[in-house]
C-alpha cells in the first residue's frame, strides 16, 4: 500500500540524522523542508521527495496536505490518564492558598483518587478514559504513555494496567503501560511501609513481569512518598525481572533521587522542579531523558524546572502534560509547549523537539517514531497553519487538522 502526504507547505522533520535523540543545542534544530512530500509504504516512511516529482508515482492514496504543515506525530510520554473521580474540591482549596502537600497530608490528594479508582469497575474506567484518549489523538498525539499508581493494592494496580492494555488494543495509537505501584503509601499501609514494599516486590512486580503488563516501573521519590532506600528496593526487584525504570523525582524536595536515577540507569527522570545545580550537570552528562512537566508548576503555582540550565548542560529534555486530577489537570500538549516557552524560556523549536523525538526516547520508542525520517513509522500530525510558530503562539488552541498513525488517517478535525 503506497500513500503520499502530498504538497504540504512545510515538513518539520525533527531530523536527527539517524541519532534519534536531541540533546542540548540540538533541540533547536528541527529540520524544515519546503516543497517536499512524504511517501508512505505499508505504514512506514519510505521517502521524502520534492513535490514536483510525485506526479510520476503511482499511489493507492493521496492525502492532500496543501497549505498545511506536517510534524512527527506527537508523543505524550508521562501521563496518569486512567483515573476516576474529581478533585475539584481540592482545586478550590488550592485557590485559597492551601498547598498540594497540605491537602495530601489531610487525607486528600492522590489517595482520594485511589479511593475513587478502587470503587470503579474496569468498564467504568474504560468508559471514563476513552474520551481522554480521543482528545489526545485530536491534538496529533500518536503515542501515549499511561501509568498505574491509583490502585495501590495488588488487585487495583493490575486492574488499571489491564484497562491500559485493553485501550492499547482498541486504539491504533500506541499506549505504553508503566507500573507506578510506588506512587504513595495507601492508607492501609500508612504505618507499615515495609509491608507495602513487600507487597510490591513479592506480589505485584512479579505478576506484572510474568504477564507482561508494564514496559516500565516508575516510583515517586519524595519526602511524602518513597525514600531513597525504598525506591532502590523496588528498582532492584524490577531490574531483576527485566523491567526498565523511570523516576518521579525532585518535584518538591531534592533528596538524592538524581543519584539513584543515575545509579540505576533509569530511562527518564521526571519533574525536576527542585533539582540542584550539581545534579543538572550529572543529568546533562547522561543518557537519561529529563521529562519536564510545566503544567504541574502552572497548576500548583510552584517553581518551574530549570529547562535552560538543563539544555545548557547538554541534557536530553522532553515535555509532557503529566495529565492527572491533582497536580496537572491539563491534557493539552500544545498548552504545555506554550507554558514551557513562556515560563521556562524554551524556544519554540526546543518545545517541538521535546514533544517528539525526545519524548519518544523517554519511552524507548525513538528508533521507531518521533521524527520524520526514512524507515520510521508514518506517524504524522498535520497542522492548520503555514507557520509552525503558531502551534505555540496560539496558547491553548488546538491547530491540529489531521492525525496519521502507521500511515492511517485516524482523525480529521471538523
Ligand atoms: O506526577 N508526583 C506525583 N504524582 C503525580 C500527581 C498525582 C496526583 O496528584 O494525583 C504527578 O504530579
Ligand atoms: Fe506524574
Amino acid at each position: 500500500m503506497l500513500k503520499i502526504v502530498a504538497n504540504p507547505w512545510q515538513i518539520i522533520t525533527v531530523d536527527t540524522f539517524g541519532q534519534n535523540v536531541k540533546r542540548g543545542a540540538e533541540l533547536n534544530e528541527i529540520g524544515l523542508l519546503t516543497g517536499y512530500s512524504i511517501i508512505i509504504e505499508d505504514g512506514f516512511i519510505k521517502d521524502i521527495v520534492p513535490t514536483v516529482s510525485i506526479k510520476s508515482i503511482e499511489a493507492d492514496e493521496i492525502i492532500d496536505a496543501a497549505g498545511r504543515i506536517v510534524l512527527p506525530g506527537l508523543v505524550e510520554c508521562h501521563t496518569h490518564t486512567v483515573f476516576a473521580g474529581s478533585r475539584s474540591d481540592e482545586f478550590r482549596d488550592k485557590l485559597k492558598g492551601i498547598s498540594y502537600e497540605e491537602i495530601a497530608q489531610s487525607g486528600g490528594g492522590i489517595n482520594k483518587t485511589v479511593n475513587a479508582v478502587r470503587n470503579a469497575s474496569v468498564e467504568e474506567l474504560i468508559g471514563i478514559t476513552i474520551p481522554r484518549i480521543d482528545y489526545f489523538i485530536s491534538q496529533g498525539v500518536t503515542t501515549l504513555e499511561i501509568k498505574s499508581g491509583y490502585g495501590l493494592d495488588f488487585e487495583n494496580e493490575i486492574k488499571i494496567l489491564r484497562v491500559i492494555h485493553y485501550l492499547n488494543e482498541k486504539y491504533t495509537i500506541d499506549i505504553i503501560p508503566t507500573f507506578l505501584g510506588a506512587h504513595v503509601y495507601p492508607p492501609e499501609f500508612k504505618d507499615n511501609h515495609k509491608a507495602y514494599i513487600d507487597l510490591l516486590i513479592n506480589e505485584s512486580l512479579p505478576y506484572v513481569a510474568k504477564n507482561n503488563l508494564a514496559k516500565y516501573c516508575d516510583g515517586f521519590c519524595e519526602l511524602t512518598a518513597f525514600s531513597i532506600p525504598e525506591i532502590e528496593t523496588v528498582f532492584n526487584k524490577a531490574k531483576s525481572l527485566g523491567i526498565q525504570l523511570k523516576l518521579h523525582t525532585d518535584q518538591f524536595n531534592s533528596i538524592g533521587g538524581v543519584d539513584i536515577a543515575l545509579k540505576n540507569n533509569v530511562v527518564s527522570a521526571d519533574h525536576l522542579e527542585a533539582i540542584k545545580d550539581e545534579d543538572i550537570k550529572k543529568l546533562g552528562n547522561s543518557d537519561i531523558v529529563c521529562v519536564l512537566l510545566p503544567g504541574v508548576s502552572f497548576f500548583l503555582n510552584h517553581n518551574f524546572a530549570p529547562a535552560r540550565k538543563l539544555i545548557k548542560q547538554n541534557a536530553i529534555v522532553a515535555l509532557s502534560t503529566d495529565y492527572n486530577p491533582g497536580s496537572s489537570n491539563i491534557s493539552s500538549l500544545n498548552l504545555i509547549m506554550s507554558i514551557a516557552a513562556l515560563k521556562m524560556g524554551m524556544t519554540i523549536e526546543e518545545t517541538i523537539s521535546a514533544v517528539t523525538i525526545n519524548a519518544a526516547k523517554a519511552i524507548g520508542l525513538n528508533n521507531e517514531c518521533g521524527s520524520i525520517e526514512i524507515g520510521k513509522r508514518a506517524d504524522l500530525a498535520l497542522f492548520n497553519t503555514g507557520n509552525y510558530s503558531d502551534i505555540v503562539y496560539n496558547v491553548g488552541k488546538n491547530l491540529n487538522y489531521m492525525t496519521i498513525k502507521n500511515g492511517e488517517v485516524i482523525y480529521i478535525s471538523d
